[in-house]
């Protein structure tokens, strides 16, 4: 077992309520109950569990390190429990990100998404934990960006000798399954070539240069995972904060821009990234637009202090009007591309059947 803390965010659609809108206090008290008999088998610290929009999110800080069996069988095993009550109130798509009946080590690969990070716990050690619906990992590329990259962002890059030397980016080729690293800001060129493209490079970890973790990502895509569409991979973000980190307000700031990304209805949309407070994570228009929460905790021994709400705050009023005008323009675009997406990342399509049914009726142009 290891003095150092780790943080584990593991999250699973285990059945809406109603539809994919939100989720129904029975599965997170059931999830709490679980939890809470960990913590009496000395197996976590601590926890917190929370939802966004239909997403079930177990916060869990333990001594066991990342990729821990007895953790995701734990969490595993919450989200088995909570799909036992999502069937029996028939809430709406039971067990949909549980893709397997048997637990086989580890969650990765198996529906949930896992965000994982272990660290030396500093003197005072706030952290934020972003969770989002309706969306993709490819969410967080560009606030990550920002946040570790954007000196217009971050004054700390520029002012805070401390982040002065800049960051080092993770980057997943999640098609290739390979990942590679880019120093910045000497690569940032390159950095933004490959972070652009958000369905095939999604940023998995952000490092300090003298090797301190700062963030890291959910990056399980659900459709590469099953082959087909089974339900949206909704992505979790842990960012550590201050002395010599972004500060908490760096950190959000990227936020009050409501950014495009892939989702919302049928996961087969471009609309706006809503930051809301937590009462507002209910995606309900056109199942959306997709959302994001922020909940903040400052460390102490493990134990999770908080949440604070960080999205409540007038500050972020014009980001959701915005985001709400935003998201009447792309409405009107009604099936019409950039707001469906393009055929091939389409995860409801007629087209295949289309095609074979009308292929008689081509003629040569
Ligand atoms: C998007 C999402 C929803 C559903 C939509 C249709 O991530 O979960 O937009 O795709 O409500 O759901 P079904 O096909 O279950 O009726
Ligand atoms: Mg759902
Ligand atoms: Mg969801």
């Amino acid at each position: 077992m290891s003095s150092k803390i780790t943080i584990s965010v593991i999250k699973a659609d285990v059945g809406g309520y109603v539809g994919h809108s939100s989720i129904h206090n029975d599965i997170i008290q059931t999830a709490k109950e679980k939890l809470n008999n960990a913590i009496e088998q000395d197996i976590l610290i601590d926890f917190h569990v929370t939802r966004c929009g239909d997403d079930l999110e177990l916060i869990m800080t333990h001594k066991y390190g990342t990729d821990a069996q007895n953790i995701h069988k734990l969490a595993w095993n919450t989200f088995v429990a909570c799909t036992e009550v999502a069937k029996d109130l028939k809430l709406y798509g039971a067990g949909q990100d549980l893709l397997s009946d048997a637990f086989t080590g580890t969650v990765k690969g198996m529906g949930p998404g896992v965000a994982e990070m272990e660290f030396e716990e500093r003197k005072s050690e706030p952290i934020i934990i972003f969770m989002a619906d309706k969306t993709s990992p490819g969410a967080w590329n560009l606030p990550l960006y920002k946040i570790f990259a954007d000196p217009f962002n971050t004054a700390g890059l520029v002012i805070d000798t401390a982040m002065h030397e800049g960051f080092i980016f993770e980057v997943l080729d999640v098609y290739k399954r390979r990942k590679i690293t880019f120093s910045c800001p000497e690569e940032l060129y390159n950095l933004l070539m490959f972070i652009g493209a958000l369905r095939r490079f999604m940023i998995k970890s952000v490092y300090r240069k003298d090797g301190v973790i700062a963030a890291t990502a959910s990056t399980q895509k659900l459709s590469l995972i099953a082959g087909k569409y089974v339900g949206k991979d909704d992505p979790v973000l842990i960012v550590r904060c201050q002395s010599g980190l972004p500060a908490i307000g760096e950190v959000l700031e990227p936020f009050a821009f409501p950014h495009t990304v892939e989702g919302w209805m049928r996961g087969s949309h471009r609309g706006p990234l809503m930051p809301v407070a937590f009462y507002e994570a209910n995606p309900s228009r056109f199942d959306g637009p997709p959302r994001v929460i922020a909940a903040g905790f400052q460390l102490c021994n493990g134990k999770l202090i908080g949440p604070r709400d960080l999205f409540d705050d007038p500050a972020f009023d014009e980001a959701r009007r915005k985001a709400n005008e935003i998201a009447n323009y792309y409405r009107q675009h009604g099936s019409f591309e950039p707001h469906r997406l393009g055929l091939e990342d389409l995860e409801y399509t007629t087209m295949d059947k289309l095609m074979k049914n009308l292929e008689s009726r081509f003629i040569p142009e």
